[in-house]
């Protein structure tokens, strides 16, 4: 599915749409979500809204310098942990691995985000639901991804 979002709140729109899909979506590990795109593609913005959406109390900040950051979310949400990951100064897998990775991944109370998922793509699930984000002008974004319908 294409998706055109021309201002922030398409993309806001986007991640409720992402929401009320993943939820339904159930695992026996984590609900695992890759976003791939370069620079200023959206990522972050669309975790944003997506934590808003999921009654997470801001604020999200990116966590380039810091790899990963954990919220807990609203109980009614569905899932237990918000982890979200920025793989961006991820040099080689062995670092998520690291990280916890597998543990984080083992368990279907969490929903993971990772930007920059290209990273990390030899450690990602099967069932990893991907979002590709691109530019089309200054305010408009292209989002594909074929999970969020
Ligand atoms: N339609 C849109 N959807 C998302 N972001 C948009 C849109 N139009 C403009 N922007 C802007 O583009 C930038 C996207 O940055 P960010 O979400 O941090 O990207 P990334 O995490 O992919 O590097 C933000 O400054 C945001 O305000
Ligand atoms: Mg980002």
């Amino acid at each position: 599915m294409e998706y055109l979002s021309s201002s922030l709140s398409g993309t806001e729109s986007f991640a409720q749409k992402t929401y009320d899909s993943v939820k339904k979506h159930h695992s026996k590990t984590a609900t695992v979500v890759g976003l791939f795109g370069e620079l200023g593609s959206g990522k972050t913005t669309f975790v944003q809204f997506l934590t808003k959406t999921m009654g997470i109390k801001g604020p999200i900040t990116s966590p380039t310098f810091v790899i990963e950051k954990i919220y807990q979310t609203n109980e009614s949400s569905g899932f237990k942990n918000f982890i979200h990951i920025d793989a961006y100064r991820i040099q080689s897998t062995e670092e998520i691995v690291l990280l916890g990775w597998d543990n984080l991944v083992s368990r279907p109370e969490n929903i993971i985000v990772v930007e920059w998922a290209d990273r990390i793509e030899s450690v990602l699930p099967k069932d990893t639901i991907r979002i590709y984000f691109s530019h089309v002008n200054e305010t408009t974004r292209k989002i594909e991804t074929k999970h969020v319908r």
